[in-house]
C-alpha cells in the first residue's frame, strides 16, 4: 500500500517546560508560524509532569517569546496562542498518558521528545500502551542517543520496538544549519570543487567548534558525558562525514545517509600504541574569557573530577580518497571565542616561479567554511600586489557570503518543518548514530584503559599543548588567525 502522507494535525512536546522548549522548540515554532510554513490546523501541545492549565502554558510561552531579542509581533502571536495547548502527563507509563490520549482524540500527531534520554524506551513503551504510536505517528530524539554503543542500541530496540525506523527522527541541530546544508551545494552543485576534493589536492582538514561559555549549571549531564560524547560523537562527525563523503547519487535522504555510513566505517579506530599521539583531553581551570574572570570547570561542579570539558582529535579515513589526509577535529568550553568552522586546506605549491621575495607571500588555498558565530564561506586566493615593487603577492579571502541580509534561521526551524513534512534526510539514521558510537568507544576505552586523564588549561587559552603538538608532529598549525 502507497505510504500516504497525512498532514499531522498535532505536535507534542514533551518537556514544554523545559529549557531545549524555551531556547528553541518554541521560538523556532512562532518563527515557522510567522512565516505561514505551519499546517494552519496543527495545535502545539505541550506536555509535562507539572500540573498547568492551558492559560498557565500560554503565559509561559508569552514570556519566553518576549524575552528574545527579535521582539514579539502582536499579530503572529495572536495566531501562534491559538495553537497552544497543555496536557499534563507522567510519560514513562500508559497509566500515566491516558489523559493526553484523550485530549488528542486520535489525531496525527508527532511526539517530540524533549527529555532524558534514558527515558525513550520507557517513554514509547508507555506511548504504545496507550494508543498513542499509531501507525503515521512520528517521534523526534535528541542527541545524545546513550552513552555508549550498547546503551545506543538499547534505545534504539526500545524505541525500534513500538516506531519503526522512518517513524524516528534522531535530531543532530547542526544538520539544520544553513551552511551545513550549503556545504552539500557547494560540493555537489560546482564542478569547481569535487576533482580538487582529495588527497592529491588536500593537505589536511580542520574542524574546530569551539565556546566560550562554561559547563555552568549544566554540570550534572555534562560530568557524564564530556566533550567527546557531547560534542565530537555527534556534530563532529557529522560535519566531518558531509566533508569527507563520496558524492550521493541523489539527495535523498537514504542516498545521503549511505554516504556518511561509509566515512563512518572508513575511520581509522583508535589503538593503545595511538591514543596518546591522535588525542588529547583537556578541562579548564579559572582563567579569564571575553575580559571576564571565570571559575574553573571543578569549581562549578564543586569537586574535581576526570571529565574533559576539551577535546582534539586527528581523525583519518581510511578510504582512497582520503588515504594520507588527516582531519583535525577540535572542541572545547571556555575557549577564546565562539567560533565554528570548518577549513579545508590546499597542498602548496609545487613550485613558485616568483622568486624568493615572493616566496614569504605565498599562503597554500584554503577554504573556510564558518558556522558560527558568522555564516560565511570564503576562499583564499593568491594574487599579485599591484604596483611597481616586483614581483610581490597577497593572499585574499574570495567570500562566497550566504548573508542574504534576512533573519538568521534557528537551526529547529529547518528540522521541525522536515518532521511535519516527513523529510528525514536532515536526521540521523540508526546505524550512523552506532558506527559513531563504536569509534568514540574505542577513544574512550582507549583513554580509560592507559588512565589518560584531562590535562589543565587556562580558561580563556586554546587548550592544554597536547593541542598544538597533536598538528604540530606532522609539520602543521591550527589555523588561529
Ligand atoms: C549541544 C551540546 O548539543 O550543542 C552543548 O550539548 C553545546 O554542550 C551545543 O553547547 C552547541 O551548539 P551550538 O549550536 O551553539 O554550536
Amino acid at each position: 500500500m502507497a505510504d500516504q502522507k497525512r498532514t499531522m494535525e498535532r505536535l507534542v512536546i514533551f518537556g514544554a517546560t523545559g529549557d531545549l522548549a524555551a531556547r528553541m522548540l518554541l521560538p523556532s515554532l512562532y518563527f515557522l508560524d510567522a512565516d505561514g510554513l505551519l499546517p494552519p490546523t496543527m495545535k502545539v501541545v505541550g506536555s509535562a509532569r507539572s500540573n498547568l492549565d492551558r492559560e498557565t502554558f500560554v503565559e509561559h510561552v508569552h514570556a519566553v517569546l518576549k524575552a528574545r531579542s527579535e521582539g514579539l509581533d502582536e499579530a503572529v502571536w495572536k495566531r501562534f496562542r491559538e495553537r497552544l495547548d497543555y496536557c499534563p502527563a507522567d510519560v514513562t507509563t500508559g497509566a500515566g498518558l491516558k489523559g493526553l490520549a484523550e485530549h488528542l482524540g486520535g489525531a496525527s500527531t508527532i511526539f517530540f521528545l524533549a527529555l532524558s534520554p534514558s527515558l525513550y524506551g520507557a517513554v514509547c513503551k508507555a506511548l504504545d500502551e496507550a494508543g498513542l504510536a499509531c501507525g503515521d505517528c512520528r517521534i523526534v530524539l535528541e542527541k545524545p542517543i546513550g552513552h555508549d554503543l550498547a546503551s545506543s542500541r538499547a534505545i534504539n530496540a526500545e524505541v525500534g520496538a513500538v516506531f519503526e525506523e522512518k517513524r524516528v527522527f534522531r535530531i543532530d541541530h547542526y544538520l539544520g544549519k544553513e551552511t551545513v546544508q550549503n556545504l552539500l551545494a557547494l560540493r555537489f552543485a560546482n564542478t569547481l570543487f569535487e576533482p580538487l576534493w582529495n588527497n592529491l589536492a588536500i593537505d589536511h582538514v580542520q574542524i574546530t567548534v569551539a565556546e566560550t561559555e562554561g559547563v555552568g549549571d549544566r554540570w550534572p549531564y555534562y560530568d557524564e558525558y564530556g566533550a567527546l560524547r557531547d560534542m565530537v560523537q555527534n556534530h563532529m562527525l557529522q560535519l566531518l562525514c558531509l566533508v569527507a563523503m563520496e558524492p550521493p547519487p541523489d539527495a535523498g535522504a537514504d542516498s545521503v545517509r549511505d554516504e556518511k555510513v561509509k566515512v563512518l566505517k572508513s575511520l581509522k579506530p583508535f589503538s593503545r600504541t595511538t591514543a596518546h599521539q591522535l588525542g588529547v583531553r583537556g578541562q579548564y581551570r579559572a582563567g579569564v574569557v571575553e575580559g571576564k574572570q571565570v571559575p574553573s570547570y571543578a569549581e562549578e561542579r564543586g569537586g574535581e573530577t576526570g571529565t574533559e570539558t576539551f577535546v582534539a582529535l586527528r581523525a583519518d579515513i581510511e578510504n582512497w580518497r582520503w588515504a594520507g589526509v588527516p582531519f583535525f577535529l577540535r572542541t572545547g568550553k571556555r575557549l577564546p571565542e565562539r567560533r565554528t568552522q570548518i577549513v579545508i586546506q590546499f597542498k602548496a605549491l609545487p613550485h613558485l616561479i616568483f622568486g624568493e621575495r615572493a616566496e614569504e607571500d605565498v599562503t597554500a588555498n584554503r577554504l573556510v567554511i564558518d558556522l558560527q558565530p558568522d555564516e560565511d564561506i570564503s576562499l583564499l586566493l593568491m594574487n599579485r600586489r599591484p604596483g611597481l615593487a616586483g614581483n610581490r603577492l597577497q593572499a585574499l579571502p574570495l567570500s562566497l557570503s550566504l548573508n542574504d541580509g534576512g533573519r538568521r534561521r534557528i537551526a529547529y526551524e529547518r528540522l521541525l518543518l522536515d518532521v511535519i513534512a516527513d523529510n528525514p534526510a536532515l536526521f540521523v539514521r540508526r546505524d550512523e548514530v552506532e558506527l559513531a558510537w563504536a569509534w568514540i568507544d574505542g577513544i574512550s576505552d582507549t583513554w580509560s584503559d592507559l588512565s589518560i586523564a584531562p590535562k589543565p588549561y587556562a580558561a580563556g587559552s586554546w587548550g592544554p599543548a597536547g593541542a598544538f603538538a597533536l598538528l604540530e608532529r606532522s609539520g602543521r598549525a591550527w589555523l588561529d588567525e
